[in-house]
């Protein structure tokens, strides 16, 4: 294998086992000297013992940062605003962790002085491309080793020999059965017998939510309060976005809220079974959608909900680093201008409903909605609309007989459709 002698590598750094071997094997194998680079998004725990970990490990040098500000503010919050969820459900947690860790890496990288960055990802997921584009679009200069993907090639129990030859702490618990990656926003569980999507997840599957079955009895009611799309308290008490997040997973955790149990489309072309444990995230994303059902108007909620859809693909897919992201984010910033008031949510035994919303910038008049006294709503002048928004349906009606003679005819959506298509395709056909 080429050998780097004098290089100085620098590798995304989580404190488990395959990373604190790749430590080793990029300075043995490869030659590198090696600075690791490690950015708390909210789960990484002791910063100090990760450092200690780097050193024991063979780094030059450990770079650690608690990074669950910057976390919050640039990535969790802009996703929450654009409504952004995978295939309609993921949170997007560990999608949004990656393009802040490669920035981390890229940074490092530069006060280092080094070409080289590293990062722990396996060939088969979405991880590795989202540390090499955005990598890439950040500095397209570096080169990206990817020992998992080829090079080390050790099974686990192959690295447990290694980490003891090399002086590396292996922890003495009990390595979970699934690959796991956790952060503020949310907790992503796969591998072992998720495999099965018809399997239930077991229940150590689960560590942030209670079983919605063994939650406390009484329903619970919280409030969460938005400025411009941005969450800022609860229950009338202003909060850090870290604390609001944490006091929610920690909430809606209780509450059994917050599962999702999917099969997802990876970039690589591989359906997967994904479990997710996300309280805030689910909690935070109801809310938000219900003020801004209350907000925005009808052309805007469906406009921006095909912009979320766009959104959550480019995040999924690791394109956080483009000018595409910065053209729907400026769009997403500007409809969050009157997004600002409060939900109130109730949860219970795994579910949360929204309950309750209210916004200075309402557009809901009850003078409009009423059925009540005080109503203000013109009916007459609904028969000159309707008159003219029915225009196409009666003149189609007069020329084009669409539903038929008789109350049968009209029943028969699906043969009516064919009947006319087979007609179609075979025009020349002579009728006998
Ligand atoms: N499927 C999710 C995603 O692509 C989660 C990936 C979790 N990563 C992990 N190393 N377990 O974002």
């Amino acid at each position: 294998m080429k050998r780097y002698e004098g290089e100085t590598c620098v590798l995304a750094y989580s404190g488990g086992l395959d990373t604190s071997v790749a430590v080793a094997w990029l300075r043995e194998t490869l030659g590198f000297e090696v600075v690791t680079c490690t950015g708390d998004l909210g789960a990484t725990g002791d910063l100090g013992a990760v450092q200690r970990k780097a050193i024991a490990s063979g780094a030059r040098k450990a770079i650690v940062q608690d990074a669950r500000d910057i976390f919050v503010r640039y990535f969790v919050w802009p996703a929450l605003q654009a409504g952004a969820l995978y295939e309609e459900r993921y949170p997007l947690a560990t999608a949004l962790g990656r393009p802040l860790l490669a920035k981390l890496l890229v940074d490092a990288a530069r006060s280092e002085n080094a070409r080289f960055v590293a990062h722990g990802c396996t060939g088969k997921g979405n991880d590795q491309v989202r540390f090499d584009l955005a990598v890439g679009a950040l500095a397209p200069d570096l080169t990206v080793i990817a020992p998992m993907r080829g090079g080390m090639n050790m099974t686990r129990e192959e690295e447990i020999d290694y980490a003891r030859k090399h002086g590396i702490a292996v922890e003495a618990t009990k390595k979970s059965p699934y690959s796991v990656d956790e952060n503020l926003w949310g907790r992503s569980i796969e591998a072992g017998v998720l495999e099965d999507p018809w399997g239930r997840p077991p229940r150590d599957v689960y560590q942030w939510t209670a079983d919605p079955e063994e939650v406390p009895a009484p329903p619970y009611e919280l409030e969460i309060s938005f400025v411009e799309g941005v969450p800022v308290g609860l229950d009338g008490e202003e909060q850090s976005g870290v604390d609001l997040i944490k006091t929610l997973n920690v909430v809606g955790g209780k509450y059994g809220v917050g599962r999702i149990d999917m099969v997802e489309d990876r970039l690589v072309g591989i359906k997967s079974r994904e479990i997710y444990e996300a309280p805030a995230a689910v909690l935070l994303h109801q809310a938000q959608r219900a003020l801004e059902a209350l907000v925005l108007t009808k052309d805007a909620l469906r406009f921006k909900a095909r912009v979320a859809q766009e959104y959550a693909e480019l995040v999924y897919n690791g394109l956080w680093f483009s000018a595409h992201h910065q053209d729907l984010a400026a769009y997403v910033r500007s409809t969050q201008r009157f997004v600002t008031g409060e939900v109130r949510l109730r949860l219970d035994r795994g579910t949360s409903t929204v309950v309750g919303r209210r916004s200075a910038h309402s557009l809901y008049q009850t003078a409009l909605a009423t059925y009540g006294k005080g109503d203000a709503f013109d009916h007459r002048a609904s028969e000159g609309f309707i008159t003219v928004f029915g225009l196409p349906v009666r003149t189609q009606a007069r020329t084009q007989a669409l539903w038929g003679e008789g109350s049968e005819a009209a029943l028969e959506i699906p043969r009516k459709a064919l009947t006319a298509q087979t007609d179609r395709a075979k025009p020349q056909r002579a009728r006998k």
